[in-house]
């Protein structure tokens, strides 16, 4: 059995959110942008975050980075299961993830995209939860820093569960 505490409000999200454009769409304003929301954890937060940024010039992609199995525990490899599908070439790349835990998933993955040629690399993570990070990884842009916990909801999942809740909850087990 597992009991669901609340971590982050809606309206926590959603003001954090507004922050986080304003920032985005100052910094690359008139650019070429390039939005990739990993998969599956980050499509909440992806489509939040490009309905609240103002870019002309903005592209959305999608990665399925595979690092987790089905329960909670990383395996510390990581295989591209969905690629990106458009150019990257010349153009400026923002990593939109969920969270970053350990931080394996995207320290692979950005040491992969340099071979697309983008103009620019930079990170957007919802949550920064650093206890157990192991790779370092520098955030560009930070929705919450969130010390430690599992946490569900907004798109983060337990075993495929939770993803649909519209706030961000902790797991905690109960027997
Ligand atoms: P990392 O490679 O350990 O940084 O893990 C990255 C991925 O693990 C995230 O994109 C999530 O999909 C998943 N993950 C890590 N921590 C949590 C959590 O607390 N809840 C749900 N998923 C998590
Ligand atoms: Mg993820």
């Amino acid at each position: 059995m597992e009991r669901l505490k609340l971590v982050i409000s809606q309206e926590e999200i959603a003001k954090r959110i507004k922050e986080l454009a304003r920032d985005i769409s100052k910094d690359y304003q008139g650019r070429r942008v390039v939005f990739i929301g990993i998969l599956k954890g980050a499509f909440i937060f992806l489509a939040d975050l490009v309905r609240a940024v103002h870019l002309e010039q903005l592209e959305i992609d999608f990665v399925r980075l595979a690092s987790y199995g089905y329960a909670d525990a990383t395996s510390g490899e990581v295989k591209i299961t969905k690629d990106v599908e458009i150019s990257l070439k010349d153009k400026d790349v923002l990593i939109v993830e969920d969270i970053i835990d350990t931080g394996i998933t995207l320290d692979y993955y950005l040491k992969v995209l340099p071979r697309y040629e983008p103009r620019s690399v930079k990170v957007c993570c919802l949550i920064d939860k650093p206890e157990r990070r192991e790779v370092e990884i520098s955030i560009d842009y930070r929705g919450f820093y969130v010390p430690k916990g599992f946490l569900v909801g907004y798109g983060l999942d337990f075993a495929e569960k939770y993803r649909h809740l519209p706030a961000i909850y902790e797991i905690e087990r109960v027997s």
